[in-house]
């Protein structure tokens, strides 16, 4: 929702502007622009709907003067469709103000019609440009200072937003505020960069700060200052990257999506390392807060998409080894329905980006009503984590793709850590089943490496095939159920294809009334030596569905004979414990929906109306 990047210091700021936008195009891509305030103190500024190509096409048939202070935007539209005019900057105090902003200010329709009664026009639908004029009747009633401007506008927003500014009056002077939504500073020597996330800058520094809730920075080439929105001085976090720029650049493949797939094992391996110790699962980040576990009944976990069917397998393995009744739920659900969580629920919320609004709002309604909380998240500095009494990091890398993939392999990872680890602080787990499950989570890597060199060709082709579909149903039992609705989503959602996933069981309550001739149906089929019964079950569904005409195809075990006569076609996986098998049964449906969508000539990487990051409610 929105990338945002800020620079000043001696360098050129349009080239690092554009590159910063470059690699937070994921967060948005209606639209891009930037202002920077040229040699001669005079602000320039160039903003095109579409795709950041479309702003360096510009850039490159009129150029802004060069200049060493800016501000950079990619667009996810809120107000306003992505035209010219509604792309961020806005321009205010006769165009010497740039402002640009993440988020969606609640009253700007009130605050407009006070600024259209004292004479502003407007250009565009924007919430944005009401901020931008705020901003620079502040500037005015505060003697040109833009600090202060800043602390007086704050306070008559509601909403989300983070915004920068930049005056044509001080080059060499980036200022910003956040509330509910992301913004970091990268510390450059005699330079210094914000950004919605560090992939802004970490082609330049790896050394961040995270701005708290609630704050304005300024940024000069040798200086930062943090307050709170009432200018009394703030401390903000040090931390640094953890990855470099290469993690986060495509390196060969055709799409980030490609290589995020490529690198589940990778996730996986990352996530558990240095996390075992002696045979005992151990999580660094949760020393000393056993008590976060000791004092509850109750685990609610809170998510949204692809987070959110992580969380759903992973109550399977906290319920299985921690044996804390544990509720799934969608973050934005939760938040409004006057929820019963208190001292002795502990919620522990998943995000990828770690600033999804709806499960950040949800983590804070939580709070208020007295839970612990704990996170899971894949990105330093971001918000969820700041706002949870703990963290544990997946650590999957920085994932580019609006697809979520790494991240869900990554995600699910941590949630049986986390399981296994409440299970021992709990002493609810026997020493036999920890030693099982670790040495199944460490096999994990090496397991989805073995669906990567064995069947994601013929998972490609078969999604090549399968082109001109119309829709595709996906079935699971148990684990494999949260699974069925990933492999629907992740095809509805870069592909364009109707998908649905059903628990198995639920069919013949309804959904078999869609079966027709040639529909075809993913089944993820359980263990026939882990899980016998449910085994036997689904091939019963199998059946059931072959007899109305459906193609099926089956996503089962190595060596699962009785799947052969009933299937049309099988993606094979390696052997694991039915706990361990969600892991792997996902990654042929990753690959399936990225080889449908590049078979149907699609951008898998930025797919229509989405944004990696949903930082609006
Ligand atoms: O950053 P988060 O993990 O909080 O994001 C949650 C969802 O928006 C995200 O998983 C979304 O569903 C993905 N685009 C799915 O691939």
């Amino acid at each position: 929702m929105c990338g945002i990047v800020g620079y000043v210091g001696p360098r050129e700021s349009q080239d690092i502007l554009v590159a910063g936008l470059a690699r937070l195009e994921y967060r948005g891509y209606d639209s891009a622009g930037i202002a920077v305030i040229d040699e001669n103190g005079s602000l320039g500024m160039r903003k095109r709907a579409g795709k950041l190509a479309r702003l360096r096409e510009a850039l490159e048939t009129d150029p802004i003067g060069r200049g060493t202070t800016g501000i950079g935007h990619t667009r996810w539209a809120t107000h306003g469709g992505p035209t010219d005019e509604n792309a961020h900057p806005h321009l205010a105090d006769d165009g010497r103000l740039a402002v640009i902003h993440n988020g969606i200010i609640e009253n700007f329709a009130e605050l407009k019609r006070e600024l259209v009664a004292e004479g502003v026009e407007f250009l565009s639908e924007t919430d944005t440009e009401v901020a931008a004029a705020l901003i620079a009747r502040a500037y005015r009633a505060n003697d040109g200072d833009l600090v202060a401007a800043f602390r007086a506008v704050v306070h008559r927003l509601e909403g989300a937003f983070t915004l920068l500014a930049t005056h044509e009056d001080h080059p060499g002077l980036v200022v910003g505020a956040r509330r509910n939504s992301p913004l970091v500073i990268g510390l450059g020597e005699g330079e210094n960069f914000l950004g919605s996330d560090v992939a802004a800058f970490v082609e330049h520094t790896r050394h961040a700060l995270a701005i708290g809730q609630d704050e304005i920075v300024a940024i000069t080439p040798d200086s930062v200052t943090v307050t709170d929105f009432d200018g009394n001085p703030a401390e903000p976090q040090p931390f640094e990257v953890s990855w470099d720029a290469s993690a986060a650049d495509k390196g060969g493949w055709s799409s980030f999506m490609a290589k995020e797939v490529s690198e589940e094992p990778e996730a996986v391996a990352n996530t558990v390392r240095g996390r075992i110790h002696d045979g005992q699962i151990v999580i660094p980040e949760l020393e000393g807060l056993d008590d976060l576990f000791t004092g509850i009944d109750r685990i609610v976990i809170l998510a949204c998409g692809t987070a959110y069917y992580s969380g759903l397998v992973g109550k399977y393995a906290i319920e299985r080894w921690a044996r804390i009744p544990t509720d799934v739920e969608l973050a934005h659900e939760f938040r409004y329905r006057d929820p019963i969580v208190d001292a002795s629920t502990l919620v522990v919320s998943i995000s990828q980006s770690g600033e999804t609004m709806d499960t950040l709002m949800a983590v804070k309604e939580a709070a208020r009503l007295g839970a612990k909380t704990l996170s899971i998240c894949n990105t330093q500095g971001a918000t969820i984590p700041r706002e949870s009494d703990a963290i544990v990091y997946t650590h999957a890398g920085p994932e580019v793709a609006v697809a979520s993939t790494k991240a869900f392999v990554a995600q699910i990872t941590a949630l049986y850590l986390l399981a296994l680890h409440v299970g021992r602080v709990r002493g609810s787990l026997d020493a036999a089943s920890a030693a099982d499950s670790i040495e199944q989570l460490e096999e994990l890597p090496e397991k989805i490496q073995w669906i990567l060199d064995n069947e994601q060709e013929r998972t490609e082709q078969l999604a090549h095939w399968m082109a001109d579909t119309r829709s595709v149903l996906f079935l699971g039992r148990h684990v494999g159920y949260p699974i069925a609705l990933e492999g629907a989503l992740k095809l509805k959602e870069i592909s364009y294809i109707h998908a649905e996933g059903f628990a198995a069981g639920e069919l013949k309550h309804g959904p078999i009334a869609l079966i027709e001739p040639g529909q075809p149906v993913f089944v993820v089929v359980p263990s026939p030596r882990g899980a016998a019964t449910m085994h036997a079950k689904v091939i019963s569904n199998i059946e059931e569905i072959r007899a109305r005409g459906a193609r099926v195809i089956a996503i089962a075990e190595q060596g699962d004979s009785a799947v052969m006569p009933s299937a049309d076609e099988v993606l094979r996986i390696p052997l694991a414990s039915p706990l361990f098998e969600p892991i792997l049964a996902v990654v042929p449906l990753h690959i399936f929906a990225m080889g449908l969508a590049t078979a149907k000539g699609l951008d898998v990487d930025q797919p229509r109306n989405l944004a990696k990051s949903v930082t609006v409610e």
